[in-house]
């Protein structure tokens, strides 16, 4: 954990700005703090673990494992050193006027639900003075750390979206493919939004109406009664969609796989997170401007899909 971290933390149990965050080291590394304990005045604790403060409670964790499970099992992506094979990727920000790093240059990011980090990786190659990167899932954070080289400017942070642990301290709120995999897709960008300066910005990415192939709502009926790990197995066997680290598809599997390249009845668009995370859901455009609206955000641009940006007034 690294120091400048400390600034932007207040404890998520008392939820009150002026109760900081203390820090008492076990272990420290070239200025990182890799193990130890935060703790409130009040004696809330939460441990740091591999240099990671970890803010989940016990009970919560349980939704995070179907994120641990998808997250090894896809091929690893690394950025660093990769900048101009992975800028492409990032046309999720296409909507937003002017040069993408006016956005992120000097400012105080957070990456909602960073995943595998491609995100804090670009935050943080485009100047960000320091990326929060925040997500659940612990086999996506190690990944995220080591994808993105854990530059000086990001700090990894394994919390709950919905119970954060920030004071109002971001320039710069993302949160992309996340908000509709939660129970209440509005409630949960309030939350995220909540930890944004007035005049700050805020960029979402949640899925359309009628923007995920119709075929993966029967399927779900079935995969969610499964084990997570037998659905990874289908998807492995019948070629369903996801960069698999494994590869071992029966021959169906490949031909099916072909099909969903050329996206017959969309099927190259079901994924295992599709088929397993608990909550999936699609947005209206008139949903994302209402919730902007209703949080004093000023909508700057919103595509169909539905990539919105917008900003905060001041
Ligand atoms: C589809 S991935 C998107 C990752 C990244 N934003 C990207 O686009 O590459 C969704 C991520 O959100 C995380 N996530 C889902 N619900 C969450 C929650 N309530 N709190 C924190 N992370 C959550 C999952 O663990 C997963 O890594
Ligand atoms: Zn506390």
């Amino acid at each position: 954990m690294k120091q400048e971290l400390l600034d932007y933390l207040r404890c998520p149990r008392c939820a009150a700005d002026s109760v900081p965050l203390g820090v008492s080291v076990v272990e420290r590394r070239d200025g990182e703090v890799l193990a130890g304990h935060l703790t409130c005045p009040a004696g809330h604790a939460f441990p740091i673990d591999q240099g990671v403060p970890d803010f989940v409670e016990p009970a919560g964790g349980a939704v995070s494992d179907v994120y641990n499970i998808m997250w090894a099992a896809q091929a690893r992506q690394v950025y660093v050193g990769r900048e101009d094979e992975f800028r492409h990727k990032f046309q999720v920000f296409a909507h937003l006027p002017g040069p993408l790093e006016m956005y992120f240059s000097d400012k105080v990011v957070l990456d909602a639900g960073c995943g595998e980090g491609r995100f804090t990786w670009l935050a943080s190659h485009l100047g960000a003075r320091q990326v929060v990167a925040v997500d659940y899932s612990r086999e996506a954070l190690a990944r995220a750390k080591a994808g993105t080289g854990n530059p000086p400017n990001c700090s990894f942070v394994r919390a709950d979206i919905m119970r954060l642990p920030f004071r109002r301290v971001f320039d710069y709120v993302i949160s992309l493919g996340v908000l509709h995999h939660t129970p209440s897709t509005a409630a949960a960008y309030r939350s995220v939004v909540r930890h944004l300066k007035p005049a700050g910005y805020v960029t979402i990415f949640v899925y359309g109406r009628w923007t995920l192939p119709l075929v993966i709502w029967p399927l779900r009926c079935l995969t969610l009664k499964m084990d997570s790990s037998r659905v990874l197995r289908f998807c492995d066997d019948w070629g369903f969609g996801y960069e698999s680290a494994h590869r071992r598809r029966l021959p169906l599997g490949r031909f099916l796989r072909t099909l969903g390249r050329l996206d017959v009845l969309g099927m190259g668009r079901v994924t295992f997170e599709g088929l397993t995370t608990p909550y999936l859901r699609e947005h209206s455009v008139d949903e994302v401007h209402r919730w902007f609206r209703e949080t004093g955000v000023e909508l700057i641009s919103c595509t169909r899909l539905v990539s919105a940006s917008g900003r905060r007034s001041g």
